[in-house]
């Protein structure tokens, strides 16, 4: 066993304070050096811009509202339509006829990028210069690169992503699954929209639970077994510790009592919780590498135990909680519709909901952040609500900072939530192995001279890819299940269909320049950027609106409206593909365009997937 240390503790708090030193840096150079890239710059916004200018002056007003473009359907004139619904509504007119005044207005004068415009219902329908717009739009594309979508409407703003969060000392499940998933493709959006980011992995490291540990370690603790296969010794152990204490009782008080010790920092104890949880992180690592997650800093609950005790003491200095005369525990009481909850219990421990009120005070004052996102199952939105409620009443939370809890629906299997207790519950890696192994299948049943080497790196994208997509292509709080026919469905809905569109625009631009020595691009104008059917046109459309998805998927922590808006973008592109062959355009330069935009969809494509944490092959 370990010689018991005196700085276990110490340790700890070196290790954060320097990980919390270096995201501070990261923010400062962010602040000072990153380019960003104008949101205004985009064609989608300065079409917007344009169209809400014309409405503003055809109608003699200063505020045309939210101007909604929707696309009108292929049989109708125009390229866009504006929804004046709403507008009509504010002005108390009637939409048809709003609809005319606008249509006349933009009749009367030319933009640079509106053409002419129709009324049709309450719509106003609009036609644009579509060879200025096509070309405006790929060419941006081609010149930003992975940055095409990446802009400034948050630069200078810092949020704090609380994700992940699994407790230690046992395997990850699927319940933090979730959590991890759509906090990173937050940290990503977010990011992508200018947000410095934290991502802290706030572990559930302390507790009760460790008073039975340590209890469990001490009695039944095997060197051998725990050196080989930790995770599995100390869920084993924790498991074996509640089937004794049904029958010996007195084992749960010695837990507590151990667990009020480790809470005094008895340097032995101290050692031991120090060990399990650097045991249990070197065991998530490997997860969160398949996963390509990486954590500016992994604060567990277990760092705010003195603060949180400090706080509680200020918070009855204030009055802002109360002593419970006869348990001592530490009571609040209901605010508003909330229920009352406590801060610290009876035997004077401290609670999740203390430790996070501390890590709530720690987050601001470290590093400033205008937003916090708790990315939390839905079981705990009660907690959350407590929390706030508590913070802003004591102070702790104010109008600079706004905090969020990213609730999200179960992981349920055939139909059911999972239990640990059940034995129902799978572990994450039994999931991806699981994911990972199917994909083999279908690759191998597609490709059957596949090298292994890359059927194994393939299949990984394409297992992870498909678990990752599942979750995000859903609204995030609703339940989502493992299909595995759907997650893995090759004609539409998944990750693998979308990496399959990417790897098949990838192999025609091969093929091209195979044939004719080059795509052309580089021999290609930006002027001379052409193309001739509505479905090129519509699919240049829908790539200029991947700025706004994104922006929009940030406002509303809503990844998935990316995973719908990819989708879309690939079955424009199948119906492009469908009306155009790229390898029998003749004319050098339309063959060059083609190429841009089926260039421009295959970037969108990975970006978008990026964002989401879903890798693409380069060939599958
Ligand atoms: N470890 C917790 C759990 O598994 C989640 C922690 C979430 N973050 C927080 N700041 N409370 O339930």
């Amino acid at each position: 066993m370990n010689k018991p240390s005196p700085t276990a503790f110490e340790k700890y708090e070196l290790e954060v304070a320097e990980s919390v030193e270096a995201v501070q840096q990261k923010i400062k150079r962010e602040r000072e050096n990153r380019a960003y890239v104008s949101f205004g710059d985009y064609q989608c916004v300065k079409l917007r811009v344009e169209i809400a200018s014309a409405v503003k002056k055809s109608l003699g007003i200063r505020d045309a509202g939210d101007i909604r473009l929707v696309s009108p359907p292929p049989h109708v004139f125009g390229d866009f339509a504006l929804d004046v619904f709403n507008l009509a509504k504010k002005l108390k007119e009637k939409p048809e006829a709003l609809a005319q005044k606008i249509a006349d207005g933009i009749k009367a004068r030319e933009g640079d990028l509106i053409k002419d415009a129709f009324a049709v219902g309450a719509f106003v329908n609009i036609e644009t210069h579509k060879e200025i717009l096509y070309r405006d739009i790929l060419s941006q594309i081609l010149e930003l690169k992975e940055h095409y979508g990446e802009s400034d409407v948050n630069a200078g703003r810092v949020a704090v992503i609380d994700y992940s969060a699994p407790n230690i000392a046992k395997p990850i499940g699927v319940g933090h699954l979730r959590s991890t998933i759509i906090g990173q493709a937050l940290a990503n959006i977010y990011h992508k929209t200018g947000y410095s980011i934290v991502k802290d992995n706030h572990l559930g490291d302390w507790g009760t639970q460790f008073g039975a540990l340590i209890y469990a370690y001490q009695e039944w603790g095997d060197e051998k077994k725990l050196a080989e296969n930790p995770i599995t010794e100390l869920k084993d152990l924790y498991v074996r510790f509640h089937q004794f204490a049904k029958e010996h009782p007195e084992a749960k008080d010695q837990a507590r009592e151990l667990f009020a010790r480790l809470e005094k920092r008895d340097p032995e104890l101290i050692a031991l919780w120090k060990r399990f949880r650097d045991l249990s992180l070197q065991d998530f690592a490997r997860v969160y590498q398949r996963l390509g997650i990486e954590f500016d800093t992994c604060i567990g609950e277990s760092y705010f135990t003195k603060q949180a005790d400090q706080l509680v003491d200020e918070c009855l200095d204030k009055g802002f909680c109360r002593k419970d005369e006869i348990s001592g525990a530490v009571v609040v009481d209901q605010i508003e519709k909330i229920p009352s909850f406590l801060l610290r219990k009876q035997d004077g421990t401290s609670l999740y909901l203390t430790r996070d009120l501390a890590t709530l005070q720690f987050r601001i004052k470290t590093f400033h952040p205008h937003t916090i996102l708790y990315v939390v199952g839905n079981e705990q939105d009660l907690n959350f609500h407590q929390l706030f409620a508590f913070a802003k009443r004591a102070w702790y939370l104010s109008g600079n900072t706004e905090a969020k809890h990213i609730s999200f629906g179960m992981v349920l299997r055939d139909g059911k939530k999972m239990s640990t207790r059940e034995g129902t519950l799978i572990e994450l890696e039994d999931l991806i192995s699981q994911s990972v192994n199917k994909s083999k299948e279908i690759l191998l049943h597609k490709n059957p001279d596949i090298l292994p080497r890359e059927l194994d790196e393939i299949s990984e994208m394409v297992g992870l890819g498909a678990i990752v997509y599942n979750d995000l292509r859903q609204s995030r709080v609703k339940n989502i299940s493992f299909d595995w026919k759907r997650m893995l469905d090759l004609e539409s809905g998944s990750a693998i269909y979308l990496q399959y569109s990417y790897v098949r625009i990838n192999s025609i631009l091969k093929k091209l320049k195979e044939v004719y020595g080059g795509i052309g691009l580089d021999k290609l104008e930006k002027d001379e950027i052409a193309f001739e059917y509505q479905s090129e046109f519509a699919l240049a459309k829908q790539l200029m609106l991947f700025p706004e998805i994104i922006a929009g998927a940030q406002a509303t922590d809503s990844p998935h409206r990316i995973a719908v808006y990819l989708e879309e973008l690939a079955l424009l592109f199948n119906s492009f593909y469908d009306e155009v062959s790229l390898l029998k355009t003749e004319n050098p330069k339309l063959r060059a365009s083609r190429a841009a935009l089926c260039q421009s969809v295959a970037l969108v494509l990975k970006e978008g997937l990026g964002l989401l944490g879903v890798k693409v092959p380069k060939k599958m």
